[in-house]
């Protein structure tokens, strides 16, 4: 069977002669047969070629805080459409938003990118020109974007040889094309093992230049932090002069109107944050210390580019903020997740389905055929097979998680209680058939 009807089939082999695989970003590969052309987004929901409807868990890979064509954030933007959109200057807008975003998240100063991958790539080279140091440590199934330091040991390193050993892994690059010898710069970890990390540390301080990661695994079923990790890894920044970045680009502005830094009250020195930010428009920043950001010195230090702080970007991670601040969004969705996931749970519980439902309800996570996993390792030992195969079954029937569960759930603002009980009675019907088979 082929999530593709006939339109959208049609569509999708029309996308290949000039696109290829027929997509822009090899993430929304699903395969020939599975791959969706989708022609609308309203709310909570996708519709592909052939008017088929999904209620969407996937949001555009999370940046779809509020809903789809949300309508206060698309009025702000056709309105600064309008008065032109790219300038070689500053605008007030901007200023607006750099106000904002230091209220909302505790960080001092901020720099706008377009991406969360440009973000990143400018926060590790922040901090390599503060510290003078080279090497970075990132934790094994983090992913932090599309450039050639970051795609070591990332959510899409399925071969458990590549990694090394548990006590001693090595960084296995997950994109062909990539200079050999940029793995000397990369130290991998698995996520929430202290004494690894200490040992690590205390070893080769004087080389490194950051911890690059993200505060829970939001490109792997949203496994999170064990208690006292995010405050060793401060603690541990802190003691050697080590740059604390920590990757918000999914949890920002998502688990918390602070994001992560709120949530697990810790405090990075370097901070970046993309999707929620803009409800779906491409804007990004790089936020953290002043005395840290103060080194982006022009004439001295790379941090810019002509699309940065544009004028659309900007007015949607306004009219987005600002809705955040004054509306329960996050309490709204919170509250509908933590319904979704005890729904899930006790569903799997009564086919006595092995499972956890892992994260936080803006951003959850689903393993099959095991009761926890603390790491990266851990999830791949994990069903993978039987947790695609409900997956896929949803998609066939309108709930669109990603069928591959290392992507958590998302949920948006504009999801009702409605759509969570439709989801749960289709979940019921498709786990109990897959059960069965
Ligand atoms: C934690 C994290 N960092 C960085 C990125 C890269 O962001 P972008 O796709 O906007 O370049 C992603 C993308 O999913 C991400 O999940």
């Amino acid at each position: 069977m082929s999530l593709q009807g006939e339109k959208t089939g049609a569509l999708y082999k029309r996308a290949t002669e000039h696109i290829p695989y027929g997509v822009n970003s090899n993430f929304r590969y699903w395969g020939p047969d599975d791959t969706l052309v989708v022609t609308r987004g309203e709310g909570a929901y996708i519709w592909d070629a052939d008017g088929k409807r999904y209620i969407d868990y996937r949001l555009g890979f999370g940046p779809i805080i509020l809903g789809h064509g949300y309508p206060a954030v698309v009025e702000r933007v056709q309105q600064a459409a309008a008065n032109g959109t790219v300038f070689a200057w500053t605008t007030p807008g901007e200023v607006e938003l750099a106000e904002r975003i230091c209220r909302m998240t505790g960080v001092e100063m901020v720099r706008l990118s377009n991406t969360g991958t440009e973000a990143t790539m400018h926060a590790l080279r922040l901090a390599r020109a503060y510290t003078g140091r080279e090497k970075f440590i990132k934790f094994e199934g983090h992913y932090h974007g599309m450039y050639d330091y970051a795609l070591y040991s990332t959510a899409s390193s399925n071969n458990k040889k590549m990694l090394g050993s548990q006590r001693h892994p090595r960084p296995a690059p997950v994109s062909s094309g990539m200079p050999r010898r940029i793995d000397e710069y990369v130290i991998p970890l698995p996520f929430n093992d202290i004494e690894r990390l200490e040992e690590t540390i205390a070893a080769h301080w004087e080389d490194i230049a950051a911890i690059l990661f993200e505060p829970m695994m939001g490109n792997v079923a949203s496994i999170m932090p064990d208690k006292k990790f995010l405050k060793t890894i401060r603690s541990q920044c802190s003691k050697y002069g080590i740059v604390m970045i920590m990757d918000e680009v999914k949890t920002g502005f998502r688990i918390a109107n602070g994001g992560a830094q709120e949530y697990f009250k810790v405090q990075a020195d370097l901070v970046t944050y993309a999707k929620a930010l803009g409800n779906g428009f491409p804007v990004a920043a790089i936020g953290g210390k002043r005395e840290i950001m103060m080194m982006a010195e022009p004439g001295v230090f790379a941090l810019g580019g002509t699309y940065v702080g544009n004028a659309i970007g900007v007015a949607a991670a306004n009219a987005t903020l600002d809705i955040l601040e004054n509306e329960p969004v996050i309490a709204t969705i919170n509250q509908r997740g933590q319904t979704l996931m005890d729904g899930m749970a006790e569903i799997l519980t009564r086919v006595d389905i092995p499972h956890a439902m892992l994260g936080l309800p803006p951003m959850f996570g689903m393993i099959i055929g095991a009761t926890d996993a603390a790491d990266f390792r851990g999830f791949l030992n994990t069903d993978l097979r039987l947790a695609e195969e409900i997956g896929m079954e949803l998609n066939m029937r309108g709930i669109q998680p990603d069928a591959d569960n290392r992507e958590p759930w998302f949920l948006c603002y504009s999801l009702s209680d409605a759509d969570v009980n439709e989801t749960l009675s289709i979940f019921n019907d498709v786990v109990i058939d897959v059960k069965r088979r």
